[in-house]
């Protein structure tokens, strides 16, 4: 008879399927099958010995989560950016450094002097640090390429890198990042350009999501708008680096177009937030940018917290603002600096972040989503808010599949 299950795995099970705490199951097993999973519960509740039930079973002594999901990183890039990290410390501001054609630009050249394969080279580390620490999907933006042939390039390597890694992948079109030297003085000219090009790209299977830098350094509401309106016309969802630097409406914005999610937020009034609890947009927190840039204005949270606006993490992994390649370590910044409880912080990383990517699939431990897990090395799951930095992810299963 062929067994029950392909796997079953024994532990302490925080399911987050419940409104508040962890749902802790002390004595648990998680089963699957056909890389769902097929049964969620306390251990003695399995109705015989799991050794007759699965193909393979997994004793964890420690705890069970959901995998972390990882909504918002520019991992794919080239370079580094260390050297403007020093001028930052030596008093230059982001948007000095920006205006004066580093920054964003000065990856731009990085990336399109690099291959195809140089920049995949130069990627897939970084991916595989989130992965080693929990993270099975992850979304990637593009915003480093600012021409057809570029972008292109950069989303291609996100789709590669889910390839390679057996790890979901979730791309989003963020043409609209910077204006690149062959638009300088033409920013509307720009726009028209990046509305061009994303059919094209949407037609190659390339883009989920698209997404913009709405800011004084970046482009105008008005400007954004017109991304938005263009991914409507493909039926693509939208999300926006929101009030990062300065308050422009852009949660609001994002809120009129039932954007996923709202970035950064940091800047965002009273009404954008109402807009974004009406519009069911998630605020996705990005605590590494916030410390590397060494912010003091935080986000709204009590006001995100009073209109139920649900809080998502995630890394923004990228060589200017975070260079941060762990999820868990974002979980860390966002309650030390948010005051986020660490069970906020790990439903951020999971069941928000799976909202924020229009993901309902994973994100909790339920029958019937994806056996997306992982078995951490900790006596509670509170630890994964606490430690600064070490190894407590002792497997990583996506789809009932161990990658790391
Ligand atoms: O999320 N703010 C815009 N984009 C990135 C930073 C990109 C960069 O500096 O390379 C962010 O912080
Ligand atoms: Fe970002």
């Amino acid at each position: 008879m062929p067994a029950l299950y392909d796997g079953l795995i024994l532990g302490s099970l925080a399911t987050l399927d419940v409104a508040h705490g962890y749902g802790e199951i002390a004595d648990g097993a998680l089963g699957w099958r056909d890389g769902l999973l097929s049964f969620v519960g306390p251990r003695e509740t399995l109705g015989g010995d799991p050794g007759q039930l699965a193909a393979e079973v997994i004793e964890a002594d420690g705890w069970i989560t959901p995998s972390l999901v990882d909504c918002h990183t520019h991992l794919v890039f080239a370079g580094d950016r260390a050297r403007e990290f020093e001028q930052r410390l030596q008093g230059a501001s982001y948007e000095d450094i920006a205006r004066a054609g580093g920054g964003i630009l000065s990856t731009v050249r990085a990336v399109r002097a690099a291959s195809e394969a140089d920049l995949l080279r130069e990627s897939l580390p970084r991916a595989r640090a989130l992965l080693a620490d929990g993270a099975t999907t992850l979304e990637i933006k593009s915003g480093y390429g600012l021409d057809f042939d570029n972008e292109r390039k950069i989303l291609r390597v996100a789709r590669a890198i889910g390839d390679a890694l057996g790890i979901a992948v979730h791309t989003s079109y963020l043409a609209a990042h910077a204006l690149p030297p062959e638009f300088a003085g033409n920013p509307d000219g720009y726009i028209d350009a990046v509305v061009e090009w994303l059919p094209r790209l949407h037609r190659e299977g390339l883009v989920d999501a698209v997404d913009a830098f709405c800011e004084g350094i970046g482009f105008s509401p008005a400007q954004t708008r017109r991304v938005f309106e263009a991914a409507r016309a493909l039926g693509l969802p939208v999300k926006l680096h929101a009030d990062q630097l300065s308050d422009l409406g852009g949660a609001a914005l994002a809120a009129a177009f039932d954007g996923l999610s709202a970035d950064h937020v940091e800047h965002t009034s009273d009404a954008g937030v109402r807009a974004m609890a009406e519009a069911g947009t998630v605020a996705v927190l990005l605590p590494g940018a916030f410390h590397v840039l060494r912010e003091t204005k935080l986000p709204p949270l009590d006001a995100f917290r009073a209109h139920g606006v649900p809080m998502a993490l995630a890394t923004d992994c990228n060589p200017g603002t975070s260079p941060l390649q762990s999820l868990r370590q974002a979980m860390q910044l966002a309650c030390t600096h948010f005051r986020l409880t660490p069970e906020d912080a790990l439903r951020g990383a999971t069941v928000h972040a799976s909202r924020a990517l229009g993901l309902q699939d994973r994100g909790v431990l339920r029958v019937g989503t994806r056996a997306d897990f992982v078995h951490w090395r900790v006596r509670h799951p509170a630890e994964l808010g606490y430690w600064l930095g070490g190894q407590l992810a002792d497997g990583v299963y996506a789809a009932g599949r161990r990658l790391a």
